[in-house]
């Protein structure tokens, strides 16, 4: 992929600076309304519950680190972590309407190299994070880490749908429709082309289960949503 002369994470970082303020309308229209519903079944599938100590990493505008919020309430804790200040200043403001806004925080940081002890959360989730990291692996080693012994680790993201003609008709819509939403509502029809082009390569579903247990995470598994469009992959951290 070409990042214009510049590395991976600076064009990343760049990027979501660029389109922090219009992120959330995109994601709504780009998803039909559906990306509430896919956080809510990541939420499920970490297994969030009241008291909870949660991550959320790559949280961006902080929407899946508020889904948390609402599951592991006032006794639990979660932290959003991203490296785009643009994107932390809208979970900041949004945040500030969020019933459970006293258990969360947002806090600037490098997934590649995670500002956490090994095993202190009881669940790490990343949402449309792992496509973007320079080192994928290394991103999920790192989550890996800081998750307790039997504590889950949660992607959801981009995925690859199988069906035949409906494969195709995603794909157009993906590499035509997206980028010209882009354009027309963002004003940032390159960041929506870069969009298309990191699903493109991003390791289809079925290998990025494999590669969660090449990072050390066991009970790997995946549910397709939409028909494959999105994929959550899960694996928990053994116990010894
Ligand atoms: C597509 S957004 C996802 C936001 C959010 N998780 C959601 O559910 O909508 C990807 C986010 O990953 C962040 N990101 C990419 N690489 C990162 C890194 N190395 N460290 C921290 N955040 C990173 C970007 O700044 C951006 O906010």
């Amino acid at each position: 992929m070409d990042f214009g002369g510049k590395d991976k994470a600076t064009y990343v970082k760049d990027t979501f600076n660029s389109i922090a303020v219009h992120y959330d309308l995109m994601n709504s229209l780009m998803s039909l309304g559906m990306d509430k519903h896919w956080r809510n079944f990541a939420v499920q599938r970490v297994g969030a519950k009241a008291g909870m100590q949660m991550l959320d990493v790559c949280c961006g505008t902080g929407q899946l680190s508020m889904e948390l919020g609402k599951a592991v309430g006032s006794e639990g804790h979660v932290t959003g972590l991203d490296f785009s200040q643009k994107m932390l200043d809208v979970a900041k403001q949004s945040l500030i309407q969020s019933p459970n806004r006293d258990s969360i925080v947002f806090i600037q940081g490098d997934a590649m190299e995670l500002p956490f002890s090994d095993n202190l959360f009881d669940g790490v989730t990343v949402g449309w994070g792992l496509r973007n990291l320079p080192d994928l692996r290394q991103g999920i080693r790192e989550m890996a880490r800081v998750v307790k012994p039997g504590g889950k680790v949660v992607s959801l993201d981009m995925a690859k749908p199988s069906l035949p003609v409906f494969k195709q008709a995603y794909w157009v819509y993906f590499e035509k429709l997206v980028p010209l939403m882009g354009k027309i509502w963002a004003k940032k029809s390159s960041a929506y082309q870069y969009l298309h082009d990191s699903a493109r390569e991003f390791p289809p579903q079925q290998e990025l289960v494999r590669i969660f247990a090449e990072c050390g995470l066991s009970e790997t598994h995946y549910d397709n949503l939409a028909g494959g469009v999105v994929a959550i992959v899960t694996g928990t951290k053994p116990r010894k």
